[in-house]
């Protein structure tokens, strides 16, 4: 069976104090959730030692939403993947389009950054995703399938096994516009096919496809009910302790 996981991607949002508050109202509800769905959230770098300590009693996992792509030296400003394996990071999210497109972040930087977080036993969050464009020029599968070989087809089988990947079209990413749960699952089946015919079917069985572009409580159980979609990277939603944990509890009983 492969993981349950719904990761919240704060973005450049929340003070200090206002993550504090949502770490402890997200702690507070989460027996509601069932025992095998992974939460994960992703504060910015300066909540993260903070969101830790609080989460530390709980199976809530703390992730960073970017690392470096070097290992350590004169990079003003930078975080390495080892620094946040030093404060307990789980996981870091890499090649969201957000970074892809203001910081020009490009697949060569991208597989930097992938290795360097397995190399420090963190899980690379690997997002992938069609802008609006290149959906309409019907291209989405082409776009994707490159992001995928570019970055996660030079890494070696027991490496690619410990990724996790996020399905995030650019379109649907904060506009309130989600990708139809067909479309999802389209994607997502079209993804574990390219995992497969690379790396073997028990490999892309085993690896959990997250979709990722507004998701909230009101769609989450209709996506999470596609086969081939293993859970949420939110955004917004990630920001209200409510909407994040009633997402997380729309996974089917029969998952
Ligand atoms: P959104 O963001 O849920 O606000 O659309 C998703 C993401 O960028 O990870």
């Amino acid at each position: 069976m492969r993981k349950q996981i719904v990761a919240g991607n704060w973005k450049m949002n929340t003070t200090v104090s206002i993550g504090a508050k949502l770490i402890n109202d997200i702690i507070a509800l989460k027996n509601e959730v069932p025992t095998e769905v992974e939460l994960i959230v992703n504060p910015p770098f300066t909540h993260i030692i903070p969101v830790a300590e609080a989460a530390k009693q709980t199976t809530i996992k703390v992730g960073a939403q970017n690392c470096s792509n070097h290992t350590k030296g004169a990079y003003t400003g930078e975080v390495s993947a080892e620094m946040l394996a030093s404060i307990g990071v789980s996981h870091v999210i890499l090649g969201h389009s957000e970074r892809r497109e203001y910081f020009m972040e490009d697949s060569k930087m991208l597989l930097e950054k992938v290795k360097l977080t397995l190399a420090n036993q963190l899980t690379p969050i690997f997002c992938c995703g069609e802008r609006l464009d290149e959906r309409e020029g019907n291209q989405h599968f082409n776009v994707v399938k490159s992001q995928i070989e570019e970055v996660l087809f030079a890494l070696s089988a027991s490496d690619v096994k410990r990724a996790v990947i996020a399905y995030e079209p650019v379109w649907a990413i904060g506009t309130g516009k989600t990708a139809s749960s067909e479309q999802a699952q389209e994607m997502h089946l079209f993804i574990r096919k390219t995992l497969a015919d690379k790396f073997g079917n028990d490999i892309a069985q085993s690896i959990s496809i997250l979709y990722g572009g507004s998701c909230k409580p009101s769609n989450a159980v209709e996506l999470f009910n596609q086969p081939d979609v293993d859970g949420g990277l939110i955004g917004g939603a990630s920001l209200v302790a409510e909407d994040f944990i009633a997402i997380a509890k729309s996974f089917p009983k029969s998952k």
